[in-house]
């Protein structure tokens, strides 16, 4: 399948990063279309351990090319810190190129996200504070700034004046010192002189490999339960982790989503505010899910949620992309369970069952209905490198996940590291 988009299955975190690292040595390109550096993608190869916040996990082949797409909001601070990280591991990076249209997150937009979370008491979004949401915000309101406008000095003295107005406001409503336009200026100097010459125009190139029918990869970012219009919104990023804005975001026309693969852990986390009906609290399961499976995350450190896998979530986020197949992550954290549970339908308040994913005010009532399934307590997955190498316990719960998602699993992983992933 030439164009297949990588997108998380849940509310992030699912390991999209090491699934993407893991097929990207066949592809011509690798694009990373919407999000900013909220993301923290993890990949474990043989040049070491990275969380990448920005650069698509594509970025350790050298013959694979990656775009940081136009969907992207961009930080060149923490681009260049990531940059410089890559490199002192011995990955070569030339392979890495911005679209000039891609948003360039600038420093008010983080400190305007931490602001507006503080003040928004018990309502916070509990967001990773890099700006996300100020930086979307000021796209939609057209008055962002633009990588590619580094490169146009005159510009962006002025749009950087008349976003800066904007931003300093609020900034001063929150009671803060207002920056400075030309200490900006200068940083976005300092900026063009290390990032310049990774700016394009994504299109030619895109458009060309798609026409000659090349591999290209479209790595999202979180997942759909988080997305702006279909998840649990308020509590969501500012832009959309759908399969359905992959094109969008990468600079291809919609027909050219050859397949959506949806990554899914086989069990749930998220981080942040918001309902998430299978979450564990800080029972037993939660920790073993949560020290097993190194559930912390990977841009804040913050403690992740846990619970068990949700199909309900799952059928709704799987529709909304139209995944053709799935992509299993952290098999392995299940070791050792004797009893495994699979959430398959929600009950409300006044007793009603539903099998569908309702709105906020009423998903936040809602409660988990269980079916039981058993694990495999005295055998390990992570040594498995085929499907009938896996315990039969295993397999059945995979294939029960199968048939209440309806879309059949292509690879399962069973460890964190590149090799520990194999196909169907
Ligand atoms: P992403 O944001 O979707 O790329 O996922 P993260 O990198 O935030 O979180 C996934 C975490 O699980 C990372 O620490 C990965 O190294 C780890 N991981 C990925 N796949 C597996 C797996 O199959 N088994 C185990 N034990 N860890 C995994
Ligand atoms: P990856 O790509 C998990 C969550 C935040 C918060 C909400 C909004 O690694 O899966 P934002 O900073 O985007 O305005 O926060 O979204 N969030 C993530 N949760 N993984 C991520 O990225 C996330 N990016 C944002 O915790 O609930
Ligand atoms: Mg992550």
């Amino acid at each position: 399948m030439p164009v297949t988009a990588i997108v998380g299955a849940q509310w992030g975190d699912e390991g999209k990063g090491r699934v993407v690292d893991a097929l990207a040595q066949n592809m011509a390109w690798v694009i990373r279309f919407q999000g900013g550096d909220n993301a923290g993608h993890t990949v474990v190869n043989e040049y070491g351990e990275f969380k990448l916040h920005l650069i698509p996990s594509g970025i350790f082949y050298p013959q694979t090319k990656c775009l940081v797409g136009t969907g992207c909001v961009v930080n060149p601070a923490t681009l260049i810190q990531e940059l410089e990280a890559l490199e002192a591991a011995g990955v070569d990076t030339r392979n890495l190129f911005l679209s000039e249209r891609a948003q360039m997150l600038m420093p008010y937009h983080r400190l305007l996200d931490g602001l507006q979370e503080s003040a928004s008491g018990s309502g916070a979004i509990g967001t990773t504070k890099r700006g996300i949401g100020p930086a979307y915000s000021d796209k939609s309101a057209r008055r962002g700034l633009r990588l590619g406008d580094l490169l146009h000095l005159e510009w962006l003295e002025t749009r950087l004046e008349q976003a800066l107005a904007f931003a300093n406001r609020e900034l001063v409503h929150f009671g803060q010192d207002p920056l400075e336009a030309g200490e900006l200026f200068e940083q976005c100097l300092a900026w063009r002189d290390k990032i310049g010459h990774r700016l394009i125009d994504p299109l030619p190139p895109i458009r060309q490999a798609y026409q000659d029918n090349s591999n290209i990869l479209l790595e999202g970012q979180l997942a759909a339960m988080r997305d702006l219009d279909w998840g649990s919104y308020p509590y969501v990023t500012s832009s959309n982790p759908t399969a359905t804005f992959a094109p969008v975001g990468a600079g291809l026309p919609p027909q050219a989503v050859d397949a959506v693969m949806g990554v899914v852990k086989v069990y749930t986390t998220a981080v942040g505010a918001g309902p998430v009906p299978t979450d564990q609290g800080d029972n037993e399961i939660a920790q073993w899910l949560r020290e097993k499976g190194k559930e912390y995350g990977a841009t804040t450190g913050r403690p992740r949620r846990c619970g068990w896998l949700d199909a309900v979530a799952l059928r709704y986020v799987s529709y909304l992309n139209g995944f053709t197949t799935m992509a299993i992550t952290k098999l392995d954290v299940l070791d050792g369970l004797p009893e495994l549970k699979i959430c398959t339908a929600y009950r409300l308040p006044a007793g009603q069952v539903i099998e569908y994913v309702p709105d906020t005010p009423i998903y936040e009532t809602v409660e988990p209905i269980y079916e039981s399934w058993p694990g495999w307590p005295e055998n390990s997955t992570n040594s498995a490198r085929s499907w009938t190498e896996l315990p039969q316990a295993a397999r059945r719960y995979l294939e029960r996940l199968e048939a209440l998602v309806g879309v059949p699993i292509k690879y399962v992983s069973v460890g964190p590291k590149r090799e520990e992933m194999f196909a169907l």
